[in-house]
């Protein structure tokens, strides 16, 4: 019988391609904490500089590129028979680019902007700030990065949830599991009732023994051994 995958990737997944991760950069940019530049109320207090954090971030999607961690990933959907979501909590573009359909961007997209007045999501490549106008309702000083940020419900969560559900196969691949509700998504799949087996790749593994196997790797190289153990040329 055909198998169902899950995937959950991280910022682990994009660090080699030059993407600094969240918790091992410090959690700081510029001197500001992270949580100052990833909250409505860190918006709210100065869009300005949480816009210039944002356009510098998208400003970078030109400069990296997907790595052999998020081709070898492309590659399994691909090969897959039976049902297979990769979940990403990650805001950059390297799956999209590497080949991967069948993803979710649980935590929004760098190159989207969504108007806080009309709600209407728009693909956005270059720099924004307090005086772009909404191309749908034409409002200026409306237009913020569509990223979820901390104290916002992630998205697509209903289908993720149906998805771990279903789970045979689990897999979490650069991701340090301290941020909910992702982080326990591990678990939610091991409690499904179809015995769902789980994987990690990680350099630096879980403490937890939750994972059935532990690939301690980077991800250029984890995820194509990954690959291997589960069959997929
Ligand atoms: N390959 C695989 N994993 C790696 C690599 C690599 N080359 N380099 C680092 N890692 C691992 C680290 O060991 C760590 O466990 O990637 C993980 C990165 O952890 P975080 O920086 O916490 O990133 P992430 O888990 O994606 O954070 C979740 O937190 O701040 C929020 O919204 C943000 O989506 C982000 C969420």
């Amino acid at each position: 019988m055909a198998q169902n995958i899950v995937i959950l990737t991280g910022a682990g997944a994009s660090a080699e391609s030059g993407i600094s991760t969240f918790r091992d950069a410090g959690g700081l940019w510029e001197r500001h904490r992270f949580e100052d530049l990833a909250s409505p109320e860190g918006f709210a207090r100065d869009p300005v500089l949480v816009h210039r954090f944002y356009n510098q971030r998208r400003a970078q999607l030109r400069a990296v590129s997907p790595n052999a961690g998020h081709e070898a990933l492309a590659v399994l959907e691909q090969n897959w028979r039976g049902g297979f979501l990769l979940v990403t909590q990650n805001v950059d573009d390297l799956h999209e680019r590497a080949g991967s359909r069948r993803l979710v961007h649980m935590h929004g997209e760098l190159r989207k902007l969504r108007c806080a007045a009309c709600n209407a999501v728009h693909e956005w490549q270059d720099d924004a700030g307090t005086d772009t106008a909404c191309p749908a309702c034409t409002r200026v000083g409306a237009m913020r990065p569509d990223i979820v940020w901390f104290g916002e419900m992630p998205y697509h969560m209903g289908e993720i949830s149906a998805a771990l559900a279903q789970a045979d196969v689990f897999c979490a691949i650069g991701t340090s599991g301290v941020v909910y509700p992702a982080a326990g998504f591990a678990a939610e799949a091991k409690r499904n009732r179809r015995g769902c087996i789980l994987y990690e790749v990680n350099p630096q593994p879980a403490a937890h023994d939750l994972f059935d196997h532990a690939i301690a790797a980077p991800a250029t190289l984890g995820v194509p051994e990954l690959l291997r153990q589960l069959g997929i040329k």
